[in-house]
């Protein structure tokens, strides 16, 4: 089943529903890029200001966590790069990328899908991953020019789309909802509720969402396996850290862990 053509995104209906935002009042649209971040990190360096958005329909050098790809087929899905301007530590730039996977989960709620998110970054549907999220930064030692936020959610993807490997763990909003998603409200949905919970970040820091981020995880509860760097952490994942790190528990001992990869040990479960 094809959920789409080659539409381009409808940016002149975006640009009206963000006009005058904070996140999204300057939106910069292209066909296509090497990756959205590396021309938002341009538009930092050259000054723009925060909540400056870059979005391209395709992607030929999509980067993912990890130096991983991040596959950007056109017309289908959404790729973009924010740039934010947080008076924070540079040592706080990973709970950017905590608050907008949150918001990232509650735009892909809001659009019908019942997703969850994994730590640190991905939004999953039914143990399926739909977005993924890379927050780099622009610093000098102890000064924080920018935090680069990059957001790829798969939209309207066919299943027989994805790359024959990942057609057991990725999965796209239309295929979950079973129908196709327009692209440019979804991208309001997402811009506006990343602009509510980083006012809230903001405000009165990680600790102001940190319930809503525990109430849509998907690891609460499960046994998982954690890759951090190569060191491997095994445990249940009970909650997060006040700065965001992954709480684990295992024989009564509790365990930080503030990067790796995560694997749940017994398969996704439905909570
Ligand atoms: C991950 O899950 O590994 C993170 C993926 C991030 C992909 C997005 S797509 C828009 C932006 N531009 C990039 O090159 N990467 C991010």
């Amino acid at each position: 089943m094809r959920y789409a053509g080659a539409d381009p995104l409808d940016i002149g209906a975006l640009r009206t529903a963000r006009a005058g935002k904070r996140i999204g009042g300057d939106i910069h649209y292209f066909e296509s890029l090497a990756s959205t971040s590396t021309t938002a990190r341009e538009y930092a360096r050259n000054g723009c200001p925060e909540g400056t958005v870059i979005i391209a329909e395709t992607q030929t050098h999509g980067r993912g966590r990890l130096g991983r790809t991040w596959e950007s087929p056109p017309f289908r899905n959404l790729y973009t790069s924010i740039v934010l301007r947080p008076t924070i530590e540079p040592a706080q730039a990973p709970q950017i990328a905590l608050v907008a996977g949150l918001a990232t989960a509650e735009a892909a709620i809001a659009a019908g899908a019942p997703a969850k998110i994994k730590w640190p970054n991905d939004v999953l549907i039914e143990g399926r991953k739909t977005a993924g999220l890379l927050a780099e930064m622009d610093s000098d030692g102890d000064t924080l020019h920018a935090v680069i936020l990059g957001i790829g959610v798969n939209l309207n993807l066919a299943h027989d789309e994805l790359p024959e490997e990942l057609r057991s763990k990725a999965t796209s909003l239309a295929e979950a909802r079973k129908q196709p998603v327009e692209r440019h409200t979804f991208a309001d949905l997402l811009l506006s509720a990343l602009e509510e919970r980083y006012d809230q970040f903001l405000g009165d820091g990680f600790a102001a969402v940190r319930e809503a981020w525990d109430g849509l995880s998907s690891l609460r509860g499960q046994r998982v396996e954690v890759d951090a760097n190569g060191v491997k952490h095994a445990g249940k994942a009970v909650g997060l850290d006040a700065d965001g790190a992954l709480l684990l528990t295992e024989k009564g001992e509790t365990t930080r862990v503030v990067a790796g990869d995560v694997t749940i040990i017994d398969g996704y479960k439905a909570s």
